[in-house]
């Protein structure tokens, strides 16, 4: 006997009329039209039913910070960093841990459980990392979270950010973190690659670097990314965030680069919201978009997911951890609009995240954990489009948030009376 039988359900590739039976909190059977006996029955009445949803790239230590101790007046990323330096000493474990639980209860309505969020180790104090490791914690019973130690202001370039970012590992920080662009000079962020890389190895960390996140079309930290995950047998395990330079770069050295990455077996988290608003402020007209090369990133055979990167913080007052709000701008900057692209912008805050995370147990496949959203979308263009409610989210089989159909009653002349209108559906006629 069953414990949970979904039945009627549509699946992201496509398939109709689906059923999903679970037990004991694992995916038990998937098939068409399974009729098992079963303790309880969702009928997903021929709507989406997909894997969670999953952000690769998040900073969790400054998210819903929004005001704190002011404003960004300019939106720019030059007073974004500013505004983050004056919080930073203003910032209390408990003020951090009850903002980033605010941020999970967020995530969860929205059927977002997986996250990897990138954590400043700059503050000798590590209070965000203590913090942050205590919030892992908590919310595993319903987010897998991934913490990367993060040197924002240089690993070579602040005092003693080596050895606090050591120390984050020590305490327990699953990924090595970089920022190369923001190293004094060029050749100090190629050092700081490699001595990045060379520590994950040793330690037998993943790595993901914030790398070229810059408009200059000279940036070169991901070329030496992807050479030293190949020199140092990293493939598979490191990943290259925002390279937002690349949208610059001479056509002629992309098509040596990417190459290379694919060689390596870099995985791309781009960050659409944050890439289109902080990119391109140094130009007049035409304004560059600044977010990298996603369509030929995937026709290399490049695992790309979309980030969220910041929600209500000192870099972008916006957000609502909704990954299909980063879909739908994903999509619209790379234009990404034939049939097949919009699908990849789905799996881009899907199984293409779970797979840069390494989270073995995505996907609603027999075996796996019994995690999944049925969304109010008859696929996954239409989720993209409506950034479609989240009728119910599911963890280890067991119902973690639910939301009422959205729907709109009209009263309009010359239309029939009481008229209900669901977004995802043709108008029908109240019964009632
Ligand atoms: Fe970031």
């Amino acid at each position: 006997m069953l414990d949970l039988l979904v039945i009627n359900a549509t699946l992201a590739d496509g398939q109709t009329r689906m059923s999903l039976g679970v037990q004991a909190g694992r995916i038990a059977e998937v098939g068409k039209g399974l009729n098992l006996p079963s303790h309880e029955t969702l009928d997903a009445q021929g709507q989406l039913l997909t894997a969670p949803f999953v952000d690769a790239h998040f900073h969790m230590d400054a998210t819903l910070s929004y005001g704190l101790p002011r404003v960004n007046q300019s939106g720019t990323l030059l007073e974004g960093i500013a505004l983050w330096g004056e919080l930073k000493p203003q910032l209390t474990q408990d003020a951090l841990i009850e903002r980033a639980l605010a941020y999970c209860d967020w995530a969860v309505a929205k059927g977002l459980l997986a996250i990897r969020t990138h954590v400043d180790v700059c503050d000798p104090r590590l209070l965000a990392v203590e913090a942050l490791l205590q919030v892992k914690r908590q919310v595993a019973p319903y987010i897998d979270m991934q913490l990367v130690a993060f040197p924002q202001d240089g690993v070579l370039r602040a005092p003693g950010a080596l050895d606090n970012l050591k120390r984050a590992i020590d305490m327990g920080v699953d990924v090595v973190g970089g920022i190369p662009h923001f190293e004094r000079t060029m050749q100090h962020g190629a050092d700081s690659v490699r001595l990045l890389c060379e520590l994950a190895a040793e330690r037998g960390l993943l790595v993901d670097m914030h790398c070229d996140e810059s408009d200059d079309p000279l940036s070169r930290h991901v070329e030496t990314l992807a050479a030293e995950t190949h020199r140092l047998g990293l493939h598979g395990r490191v990943t290259g965030s925002h390279l937002t330079s690349m949208h610059s770069m001479d056509n002629y050295y992309v098509s040596k680069l990417i190459p290379l990455m694919a060689e390596a077996k870099l995985h791309v988290v781009s960050n659409p919201l944050i890439n289109i608003t902080l990119q391109g402020r140094h130009d007049t007209y035409p304004k560059r978009r600044g977010m990298t090369r996603v369509p030929e990133l995937l026709a290399a055979g490049i695992n790309v997911a979309f980030g969220h990167d910041c929600v209500m913080d000192p870099w972008y007052s916006l957000g609502s951890g909704d990954m299909l709000e980063v879909a739908h701008m994903g999509l619209h900057v790379a234009q990404m609009t034939s049939q097949a692209a919009m699908r990849q912008c789905f799996n881009a805050v899907t199984s293409a995240p779970a797979r840069a995370m390494q989270l073995e147990d995505h996907g609603l496949e027999v075996g796996k954990s019994a995690d999944f959203v049925l969304l109010q979308a008859r696929d996954p263009i239409e989720a993209i489009r409506l950034r479609a409610t989240r009728l119910a989210v599911y963890r280890r089989g067991q119902c973690i948030a639910s939301s009422p159909p959205a729907q709109t009653q009209l009263n309009l002349p010359g239309r029939p009376a009481n008229t209900t209108f669901m977004p995802n559906f043709t108008h029908t006629r109240s019964t009632t």
